[in-house]
C-alpha cells in the first residue's frame, strides 16, 4: 500500500464499559448498562460486563501491548458514574485517579490519549429520577460532568469527543430497545437525539470558552454511519439512498455543519422532531472541531415510499418508517460474523460524502474494524480475513485522501476482544485476543499485521 501521510494519527479505540470491569469498585456507581444487563433476555447468554477485560487492573500491561504495536494514539472513554456516581453532585476522587493515573501512563509511552465523555454507560440516577436522555435537563448535567473532567484531566488530554454515536443512543436505546435504557417508541429517539446534539453543543462552548485557550486542545463528537449506495440507477432509488444518509448521519451533522436538521426529515417526522430556537442552533452550528466518523458496513438503498417498511434491529439507519427506504445486501459481499457485509469502497464514498455536503472537513475515522470467529490453529489467533479487512478499508480510506478528502486519522475498533453489548463476549472484534477466563491478552495475526503496517507507514 503507499503512504499515508506522515502526520496522520494512528490507534485503537475501546470504550469502558466494554473493557473496564469494576462495574462496583472504589464508589463507581451503577450505570444504565449495568442495570440493563440484569435484565434476563437482553444480553447474550445474560452476560454483562461487571469484569468483562478488568482493565481497570490491567491497564499498564494493555497499554504496553499499545506500545508493541506502534500506536500514536488510544481512544478510550471516561465512566461517567465513575466520576460523578449519580450522575450530579458529588465528584468520585478514585475514579478521577484511575484515569489520571492511566492518562499519565500513555503519556510516558508516547501515546496520545483521545478521551470520549460519554460511551452509552450513563449513570442509573439520572434514568430514574430525570428520565435519562429525554429528561429536559440531561445536557446541564452532562455539562456539569464534562467540566469536571476538563478541570482534571485537560492539563493532559489535547483531544476530546462529547458523544459516542447519538444514533445509536437515540434508534437503538429509545426506538428499538434493544440497547439500554431499552425503551421502544417512534417519538422518543428524536427528542433524546435533541437532548444529545444539545449536550454536545452545550459541552463545546464550554471548553471553549473555559479552557481550550489555556489547554490547547480540540474537541468533536464521533458520529456512526454505513453507507447507502441506490440499489439501481433509477432517480427513486438514488433519492432514497440520499434520504437514507441523512436520516442517518445528517440527522446529527447536520445541526453541527449546517445549523438545522435536513429539510427532509422535517418534513417525514413532523412534530415528533423538535425543533432548535435560533440561539441553540447558533450554539450548535460549527461545534466541532473535526469530523468524527465511525463506519463499519454498507447496504443497498431502494424506495419505499408505497409500502410499509417494518423497523429492523440493526443495520439501519433510522425509523424505516419514517425514511421510506428499504435495505438490503448483495450476496455475493462477504459478511463478518455481525451479519455486517465488506465493503471497503463503501468507506470511500461515505468519506467522499462527507467531504461535500459538510465543505471539506478534517475527517477523523474514530472506529473501523469487524467480528470474526477467530480460530486457534497452534496456539496462535489466526485472523487472516480482520487482516483482509484492515488492509482493504485503509486503501480504500487512501483513495479518499488522494481524492482530496482530508482524512488526518484512523482507529482500529478495537483494541482487544471485549464485551459487544448486546451480543456479550461472543463476537470477537479485537486485534488482541482475551481470553475471559484467565483475561490473558495475546496479539492476533492481525496486531502483528497491523505493527509492520505502521512501521512501514513511518519509515
Ligand atoms: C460501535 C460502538 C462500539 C462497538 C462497535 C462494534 O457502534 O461504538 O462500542 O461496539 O460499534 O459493534
Amino acid at each position: 500500500m503507499n503512504q499515508f501521510p506522515n502526520t496522520f494519527t494512528w490507534g485503537t479505540a475501546t470504550s469502558a464499559y466494554q473493557i473496564e470491569g469494576g462495574w462496583n469498585l472504589n464508589g463507581k456507581g451503577p450505570s444504565i448498562w449495568d442495570a440493563f444487563c440484569q435484565i434476563p433476555g437482553k444480553i447474550a447468554k445474560n452476560e454483562t460486563g461487571q469484569v468483562a477485560c478488568n482493565h481497570l487492573e490491567h491497564f499498564k500491561e494493555d497499554i504496553l501491548l499499545m506500545k508493541q504495536m506502534g500506536l500514536d494514539a488510544y481512544r478510550f472513554s471516561i465512566s461517567w458514574p465513575r466520576i460523578q456516581p449519580k450522575g450530579y453532585g458529588k465528584k468520585n476522587k478514585a475514579g478521577i485517579q484511575f484515569y489520571s493515573e492511566l492518562i499519565d501512563c500513555l503519556l510516558e509511552h508516547d501515546i496520545e490519549p483521545w478521551v470520549t465523555l460519554y460511551h452509552w454507560d450513563l449513570p442509573l440516577a439520572l434514568q430514574l429520577e430525570k428520565d435519562g436522555w429525554i429528561g429536559d435537563e440531561i445536557s446541564d448535567y452532562f455539562t456539569q460532568y464534562a467540566d469536571i473532567c476538563f478541570e482534571h484531566f485537560g492539563d493532559r488530554v489535547k483531544h476530546w469527543i462529547t458523544i459516542n454515536e447519538p444514533w445509536v443512543v437515540a434508534m437503538l436505546g429509545y426506538g428499538q430497545g434493544v440497547f439500554a435504557p431499552g425503551r421502544s417508541s417512534n417519538s422518543e429517539p428524536y427528542k433524546a437525539g435533541h437532548e444529545l446534539i444539545k449536550a454536545h453543543a452545550k459541552t463545546v462552548q464550554l471548553y471553549r470558552t473555559k479552557y481550550q485557550k489555556e489547554q490547547g486542545g480540540i474537541i468533536g463528537i464521533s458520529n456512526n454511519c454505513d453507507w447507502r449506495e441506490p440499489l439501481t440507477n433509477s432517480p427513486e432509488d438514488r433519492a432514497s439512498a440520499q434520504r437514507a444518509l441523512e436520516f442517518f448521519l445528517g440527522w446529527f451533522a447536520d445541526p453541527i455543519y449546517l445549523g438545522d436538521y435536513p429539510e427532509i426529515m422535517k418534513k417525514k417526522v413532523g412534530d415528533r422532531l423538535p425543533s432548535f430556537s435560533e440561539e441553540e442552533k447558533s450554539m450548535i452550528k460549527g461545534s466541532s472541531d473535526f469530523f468524527g466518523l465511525n463506519h463499519y458496513t454498507t447496504m443497498y438503498a431502494a424506495d419505499a415510499s408505497s409500502k410499509q417498511v417494518k423497523t429492523s434491529v440493526y443495520g439501519n439507519g433510522g425509523l424505516s418508517e419514517d425514511q421510506q427506504v428499504s435495505l438490503s445486501t448483495d450476496p455475493s459481499w462477504k459478511q463478518t460474523s455481525m451479519n455486517w457485509s465488506i465493503v471497503p469502497w463503501g468507506c470511500r464514498k461515505l468519506l467522499e460524502w462527507i467531504d461535500q455536503r459538510y465543505g471539506h472537513p478534517e475527517i477523523i475515522i474514530t472506529e473501523n474494524g469487524c467480528a470474526f470467529d477467530d480460530q486457534i490453529i497452534d496456539g496462535h489467533i489466526q485472523d487472516n480475513q480482520r487482516q483482509e479487512f484492515y488492509q482493504s478499508y485503509l486503501e480504500e480510506s487512501l483513495k479518499a485522501i488522494n481524492n482530496g478528502v482530508k482524512l488526518k486519522g484512523y482507529f482500529a475498533w478495537s483494541f482487544m476482544d471485549n464485551f459487544e453489548w448486546a451480543s456479550g463476549y461472543e463476537k470477537r472484534f479485537g486485534l488482541h485476543y482475551v481470553d475471559f477466563e484467565t483475561l490473558e491478552r495475546t496479539p492476533k495475526l492481525s496486531a502483528l499485521w497491523f505493527r509492520d503496517f505502521l512501521s512501514g507507514q513511518k519509515k
